[in-house]
């Protein structure tokens, strides 16, 4: 029974038996937040064809399926605020404990002026916007 702790939130699923919310790979970091509730910006709809899915792995990079460099590792170079811990999360399978932060702003935010649940303070919310 992998643990999951996205942002401080942590959920526990059986492998193989988490329902498949069609976006992303099955038990992707995506997949777990659609299943239960939690947000993730995924604008390509899981398709690796985007990095609004970005997430920071703080713990249990060992615990996720391995990149595929040529797919997930491309595209993920274009995601702001790359660290050597990041990963799309459409594209990692959970396969054990492990524990993620999502960055508080991602491209979907500096490609579309906003509308991000997870943007930080520190990003000033684009005119006529709450
Ligand atoms: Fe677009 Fe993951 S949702 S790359």
């Amino acid at each position: 029974m992998p643990k999951v702790t996205i942002d401080g939130k942590t959920v526990e699923f059986e492998s193989g038996k988490l329902p498949y919310h069609e976006h992303g790979k099955p038990e992707s970091i995506l997949d777990v937040c659609l299943n239960f509730g939690m947000h993730l910006e995924h604008a390509c709809g899981g398709n690796c064809a985007c990095t609004t899915c970005h997430v920071i792995v703080t713990k249990g990079m060992e615990n996720l399926s391995e990149m595929d460099e040529d797919e997930e590792g491309d595209r993920l170079q274009m995601a702001p605020g790359l660290t050597l811990r990041s990963r799309l999360g459409c594209q990692c399978v959970v396969e054990g404990d492990v524990e993620v932060e999502i960055p508080s702003w991602n491209i979907n935010y500096v490609s579309e002026g906003g509308g991000s649940m997870n943007l930080g303070d520190a990003i000033p919310a684009p005119v006529g916007k709450k």
